[in-house]
């Protein structure tokens, strides 16, 4: 009887563990499509939060088609490391609505073409990445190929990632297709915009983001830009601007002012803050900035790594932005030293011609001193002659 009752405990116990392995194992592969056999399907911590996701990475694929299978539950697409040039329309299928969708992730796909009808039913997507892209929005050989709806149907995007998204077209096409996204999208909830490492040099239209209502922080680090109309980000609560490793090279004061304006208008909700690490900065037009660092409420974020440049020939020299008010401060006590020096100097030698012009007089009055002075002299010569 204890035995046939062990016997049927020790069964049990394997028998679940055994089923308990399925289903983890069915758990990464709940796909539920021969078409995304190549994909892992499951519940994931992504940028750290849980979704159920269709993770589609390095899948070698060569178009999109398979992702109208994706399950109805699916929270966040992960298609990446694949080489997909032109995204079909209706990408998730027609019939359904991805009410549950909130992330897509198509970062590193050789991405050239998104047709304006490509992303259906997305109304609850918060993010879309689309980094390392070779995305076009028009083609200057054709112009009737213009698609600046790409991101017409994400009514709910909060954070929008294109980092190093387009292909190396002109600053000033670039320029356009910005502004005519962010026209025709009303992107009105997204507040976190990327575009790193896009080659833009210039904004066209300097007031491209005012389209993007909500937007409070802005990534353009790793750019080629040389000036930032600062005045036109007024249209927008800025609590973040991310300038890094661009070419800026000098700040005015107008640059400086506008800065604190935007502080102004952000302070109502939080401070902002700028990076302007790594740019080119010239030490000869920096004091002002320095001195502007000292007395801003606007956060400069690396700000004791900061470095201007000094040209000297064809030597350029890094010094650090802090160290130039110093070496200021330092040649003002340098040349307040040498005033005073000169000051002593004059002072003595006015006192040493007085002297001699009134030797006469100073000898009389003096001569009772200067004999009890020199008969001590004498005496102590005595005495250290005797000893
Ligand atoms: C997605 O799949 C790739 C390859 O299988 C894996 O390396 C990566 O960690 C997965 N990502 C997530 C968020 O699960
Ligand atoms: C999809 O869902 C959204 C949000 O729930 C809703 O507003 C929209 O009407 C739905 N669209 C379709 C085609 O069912
Ligand atoms: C800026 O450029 C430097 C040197 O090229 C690089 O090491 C650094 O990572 C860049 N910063 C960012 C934020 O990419």
């Amino acid at each position: 009887m204890f035995k046939s009752t062990m016997n049927f405990l020790l069964c049990s116990i394997i028998f679940s563990t055994f089923l308990s392995i399925t289903a983890s194992v069915h758990a990464h592969n709940r796909c539920k499509s021969e078409k995304l056999a190549k994909c892992v399907c499951g519940n994931v911590y992504y940028v750290e939060t849980p979704y159920y996701m269709v993770n589609c990475t390095n899948t070698g694929f060569t178009d999109a088609s398979m992702l109208r299978e994706i399950p109805f539950d699916t929270e966040a697409v992960l298609f990446t490391g694949n080489r997909v040039e032109s995204l079909p329309e209706n990408i998730f299928g027609e019939e359904k609505n991805f009410t549950k969708l909130r992330l897509i992730d198509m970062s590193n796909n050789g991405i050239r073409d998104i047709p304006g009808k490509t992303f259906h039913h997305v109304p609850n997507v918060e993010m879309l990445i689309l980094n390392h892209n070779n995305i076009k929005i028009s083609y200057d050989e054709d112009k009737t190929y213009h698609h600046p709806r790409v991101f017409s149907n994400f009514i709910n995007l909060r954070e929008l990632h294109l980092t190093n998204a387009f292909a190396d077209n002109t600053d000033e096409q670039l320029a356009n297709d910005l502004h005519d996204i962010f026209d025709k999208s009303h992107l009105t909830n997204v507040f976190r915009l990327h575009l790193e490492q896009n080659e833009i040099r210039y904004f066209k239209d300097t007031k491209v983001f005012c389209n993007l209502p909500s937007l409070t922080q802005l990534y353009l680090g790793n750019n080629l830009i040389s000036h930032v109309d600062f005045e036109s980000f007024k249209c927008l609560k800025l609590q973040f601007l991310d300038l890094q490793n661009n070419s800026i090279t000098e700040l005015s004061n107008t640059d400086l002012e506008a800065l604190d304006a935007l502080e102004d208008i952000a302070m109502k909700e939080r401070t902002m803050s700028v990076d302007l690490n790594g740019n080119p900065l010239k030490c000869s037009t920096s004091l002002n900035f320095h001195n502007w660092l000292q007395k801003t409420n606007v956060v400069i974020r690396h700000e004791k790594e900061l470095q201007c440049y000094v040209t000297i020939g064809n030597m350029r020299r890094a010094v650090n932005l802090n160290t130039i008010g110093e070496t200021k401060r330092a040649k003002l006590s340098n040349a307040i030293t040498v005033l005073l020096v000169t000051l002593g100097l004059v002072l003595v030698s006015l006192v040493a011609a007085y002297g001699y012009l009134n030797r006469a007089r100073l000898r009389n009055r003096m001569s009772p001193i200067l004999d009890v002075v020199s008969r001590k002299v004498q005496y102590t010569t005595i005495e250290s002659q005797i000893v």
